[in-house]
């Protein structure tokens, strides 16, 4: 059985679903604080908080878990700043838990979900996993903590770990089941799109005198459904017993402006998207566009919808199909 933590969330439940789809069989954790009970598609769920270490013990009694996809996590970074205990709490001390219950429930296998924040303004372009980590922001520290952890439990205990250094995640399931839903909603492509079916007046655009060719900042969009198969690369090849590298970045290796972002979900909707410029946003490094060189070249990965067009596209889907996401806003605690 493969446990995927924050399996109820935009990039865990695109996961499970690929995960099913080729007949494993998959436990999902959740508090379901952020994630959406309706994202499972039916897969099964045990609910709780990764923090309660009683709980995650609980996970590993009377199953036998082969290995461990974890996302579970907070990602906002503006709150990361101001409040960084809830951050260390919610990204480091759930890790530590999950990881000594592993180490004593003899699971050797995870996969963790990092970020291209852990390497904060780099200084060359593109970013490939030997670039220093410097993050600028207290998620990126976390996630930064969590390699370290890993790196240190897979040395005392042999547990075996890939980091997966994401850069920016977009786009939906191809097949119109799933898509992205968060709340407060602060990622480009989603408010681009909810201002596109005029449930936002317009998008602010953070800042248009960074030193870019348009002055907006560029980002590395990966489509969320190769994201979730980099995760099903990542697990076959520890199963294997690949030799694998510590950690991969996933992204692209191409970046978009703001500005470009907003033109090209201009043509793919045909709808007209009201922007106007915003002071930046703290925290925004200019450029951040990854190598995927490595783990294309060690595990295989190929990207199928690497087009921006093609990620907007079925994020588009989503949306129209979707106005309100996942519709269960009344029935969600406070996240
Ligand atoms: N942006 C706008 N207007 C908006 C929202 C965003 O101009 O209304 C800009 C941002 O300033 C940024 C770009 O669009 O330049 C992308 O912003 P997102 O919030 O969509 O994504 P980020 O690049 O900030 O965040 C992503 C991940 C985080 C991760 C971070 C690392 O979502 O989890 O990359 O930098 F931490």
């Amino acid at each position: 059985m493969i446990l995927v933590t924050g399996g109820a969330g935009y990039i865990g439940s695109h996961t499970v679903k690929a995960l099913r789809a080729r007949g494993e069989d998959v436990l999902v954790a959740d508090d379901l604080s952020e994630g959406h009970e309706a994202a499972l598609l039916g897969a099964p769920l045990a609910k709780g908080d990764l923090k309660d270490m009683d709980y995650v013990r609980s996970l590993f009694e009377g199953r036998k878990v082969e290995g461990v996809i974890h996302f579970a996590a907070s990602c906002y970074v503006g709150v990361s700043m101001t409040r960084p205990g809830f951050y260390y709490r919610q990204n480091v001390q759930a890790l530590l838990n999950l990881l000594e219950a592993m180490r004593d429930a003899g699971t050797k296998t995870i996969v963790f979900s990092s970020s291209c924040a852990t390497y904060g303004v780099p200084d060359e372009i593109p970013i490939t996993e030997e670039c220093p980590q410097n993050p600028i922001n207290v998620y990126g520290t976390t996630k930064l903590v969590g390699e370290w952890m890993l790196r240190d439990f897979g040395r005392a205990h042999g547990i075996r770990s890939i980091s997966l250094r994401y850069f920016n995640a977009a786009g939906a399931d191809p097949d119109g089941e799933l898509g992205e839903d968060h709340d407060p909603e602060t990622h480009l492509i989603p408010l681009v799109l909810q201002a596109a079916l005029g449930k936002r007046e317009k998008i602010s655009i953070f800042g248009d005198d960074y030193p870019t060719p348009d002055g907006t900042c560029i980002r590395d969009y990966i489509h969320i459904v190769d994201l979730a198969q980099a995760h099903l690369l990542a697990l076959d090849a520890m199963r294997e017993g690949k030799e694998t590298a510590h950690a991969y970045n996933l992204g692209n290796g191409e970046g978009y402006s703001v500005a470009q972002v907003v033109e090209t979900a201009r043509k793919v909707t045909g709808r007209p998207i009201p922007a106007e410029v915003a002071p930046r946003r703290p925290g925004d490094p200019p450029r951040l566009v990854g190598s995927s060189a490595r783990i294309e070249k060690e595990l295989g990965y190929k990207a199928r919808f690497p087009r921006l067009e093609e990620i907007l596209e079925t994020a588009w889907q989503w949306h129209k199909a979707h106005p309100d996401g996942y519709g269960d806003r009344e029935t969600k605690g406070e996240a």
